[in-house]
């Protein structure tokens, strides 16, 4: 709930006891409301990654061409054990660790023709750059043969079976509790090693070119590397240690580097803020041994230590992003839910990417200081300047929930103007589809707002809300026409706001525009004029919406 909704409440509670006391709410609602809004185009400005408007696995070529979709990526728990050469990937605990074939109509032109071959194809008539993923965990589908990790011929009855494939298990006894352990990795699987991953650059070079002439320009260092002892249970069952990782990075990154230079690479690639503390052993295995045994650094500070290191004795970076995903943690906000709690949870806990002060509203509040405040993104921009400056951040999965209903779209939102604010350099949302759904507008409000392709400006410039969980707001200039872009996010669902915006340092002219999306229309963006008075716009902000101003100079 928030301020203003228990504002309200005990309103309505206290009309019916005490006059005196309403009067004292009245006045509390009306100073409440004067949320106080300044832009100040001269301080605090930085340039915006454009690799901050990304997806995974984005099929709509028609809205990724509409947005300009930058990045898009090839990965998720079945990339990990995808062999590119001959077109199968394993599903991992995602579907019964079974090896299914992609659907390819030419099987006999493979590598060419591949899901990945046209995964790329695609993106480029997107526009969009192609992130790969390259399976570090040494094990890929043998054949283009379906086949199951966990027989139950095999391996014995199990807590569940595939109902159109019943001789897989989910690797779990009938307990449903109980994994199966001592299970052939080679059922399924062959190994492999950095060779696989060099020649399939090599591969996409021969095809697309290298990344400085628009071929793939991002790797990954596989996928969720810590979870890979339950993902990836029937070829991985031991969690990761710290060594493991840092030393199959070197080796599959030197061997992305080698063949081109220009690429990009991203790692570690965990799963989520405590990837950043623990390696996947400690954390799983709940010791602090690994980490005792490496200076005594949290996980992600030993890795870009140790990254820093191997650029020396390389004489090259092998390492350019540090990479972790994200999904809020406040029970059912990564769901559909739209209870009224869970959705102003939602709106609340996009706090975890950057407030130093929020205190996660999940298990993670439980963690104690400092680690129950998430603040993902200063606390890797901390550990990069610290031990490997010059690093960049990707956070290349991200969800907040329900993109299907106006609450999504704020969150979607906010994010998207925090990734910016905040100096993020590659964001992917994780599994958005249908674009015309209200996630898809909050892209369009910074990506497309007056249907014409006009975009939020790429020079991230201060604004400041005094109550930025009820009213945020994110502005930049365009350098393009030189105009200030600024949205503003209601996050209220049943209150109007009105108050202004003041300007500094940028004279406006009276021609500034106002483009709202809200809940009067779900597939709409409206244009008006903006009232401009003393060089402040003067608006009445709808609940629950997002506006974006166009804001020209004199
Ligand atoms: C930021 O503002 C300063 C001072 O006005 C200017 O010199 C600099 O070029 C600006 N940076 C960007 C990225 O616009
Ligand atoms: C699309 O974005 C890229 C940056 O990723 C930029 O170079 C290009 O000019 C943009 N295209 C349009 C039409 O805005
Ligand atoms: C699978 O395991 C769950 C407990 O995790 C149990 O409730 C369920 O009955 C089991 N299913 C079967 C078919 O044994
Ligand atoms: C890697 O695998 C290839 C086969 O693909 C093999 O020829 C080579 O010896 C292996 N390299 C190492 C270091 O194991
Ligand atoms: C971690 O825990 C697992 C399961 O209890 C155990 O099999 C493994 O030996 C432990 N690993 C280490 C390095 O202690
Ligand atoms: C870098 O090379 C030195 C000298 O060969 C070696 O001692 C060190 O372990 C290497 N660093 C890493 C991170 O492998
Ligand atoms: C996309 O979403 C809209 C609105 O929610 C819905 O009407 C439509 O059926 C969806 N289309 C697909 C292909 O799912
Ligand atoms: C919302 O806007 C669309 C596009 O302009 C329009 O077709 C539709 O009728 C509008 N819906 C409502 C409920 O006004």
């Amino acid at each position: 709930m928030n301020n203003r909704t228990s504002y309200v409440i005990r309103f309505k509670m206290l009309f019916r006891k005490n006059l005196l006391l309403l009067l004292i709410m009245v006045n509390y609602d009306l100073a409440y409301s004067a949320v106080t809004l300044e832009v100040d185009v001269s301080s605090n400005n930085h340039t915006i990654s454009p690799y901050i408007y990304g997806t995974s696995f984005f099929n709509d070529v028609e809205f990724g061409k509409e947005i300009n979709l930058t990045v898009d990526r090839f990965g998720g728990n079945s990339v990990t054990r995808y062999n590119w050469k001959n077109d199968v990937s394993n599903r991992a605990s995602d579907w019964f660790f079974e090896n299914l074939l992609e659907d390819n109509k030419n099987p006999e032109k493979l590598p060419d023709g591949s899901m990945s071959d046209l995964f790329i194809e695609k993106d480029k008539l997107m526009g969009a750059r192609s992130m790969l993923t390259i399976p570090l965990i040494g094990w890929t589908p043998k054949d283009r043969e379906k086949r199951c990790g966990f027989s139950v011929k095999k391996y014995g009855p199990q807590n569940r079976t595939d109902r159109w494939m019943p001789d897989c298990g989910n690797g779990k006894k009938p307990d449903g509790k109980t994994l199966i352990t001592g299970n052939d990795p080679a059922d399924t699987s062959i190994k492999i090693n950095s060779t696989f991953a060099k020649e399939w650059v090599q591969h996409l070079i021969k095809k697309y070119g290298t990344a400085d002439q628009g071929g793939v320009l991002f790797y990954q260092m596989d996928n969720e590397y810590d979870l890979w002892h339950t993902t990836h249970q029937d070829v991985h069952p031991q969690p990761a240690t710290t060594d493991e990782i840092i030393k199959l990075t070197e080796e599959y990154a030197l061997a992305v580097k080698e063949v081109d230079p220009s690429a990009l690479t991203l790692g570690p690639v965990g799963w989520g803020f405590v990837s950043i503390l623990r390696s996947a052993l400690d954390w799983t295995n709940r010791t602090s041994k690994d980490r005792e045994s490496h200076e005594n650094l949290d996980f992600g500070p030993y890795y870009l230590k140790t990254m820093k290191q191997l650029e020396l004795n390389h004489s090259k970076r092998l390492l350019d992003y540090l990479d972790l995903h994200i999904y809020p943690q406040a029970d059912n906000v990564f769901v559909d839910s739209a209870d009224p709690e869970v959705m102003a949870v939602r709106l609340r806990s996009t706090q975890a990417l950057w407030n130093p002060d929020y205190i996660d509203e999940s298990w993670i509040k439980n963690m104690g200081e400092p680690n129950n405040r998430v603040q993902l993104i200063p606390r890797m921009k901390k550990a990069i300047e610290t031990y490997y400056p010059g690093t960049k951040i990707a956070i290349t999965e991200y969800n907040w929930g329900n993109l299907k209903v106006m609450n999504g779209a704020l969150a979607q939102a906010d994010v998207l103007g925090i990734m910016g604010r905040e100096g993020v350099d590659v964001a992917l949302l994780w599994g958005p589809k249908n674009a015309t759904e209200p996630w898809a507008y909050a892209f369009r409000m910074y990506r497309n707002y007056d249907g014409k392709g006009s975009q939020f400006g790429s020079i991230s410039v201060s604004a400041k809300s005094s109550d930025e969980q009820t009213l945020a707001i994110y502005a930049s200039i365009r350098p393009s026409d030189k105009k200030l872009t600024v949205i503003a996010i209601n996050k209220d669902p049943t209150n109007e706001i009105d108050t202004k915006i003041e300007i500094k340092n940028f004279d406006i002219s009276d021609s500034t525009k106002a483009y709202t999306y809200s809940q009067n229309n779900l597939t709409k963006i409206v244009e008006s004029i903006a009232t401009v008075v003393n060089n402040a716009i003067e608006h009445k902000f709808p609940a629950y919406s997002i506006t974006l101003f166009e804001v020209a100079g004199k």
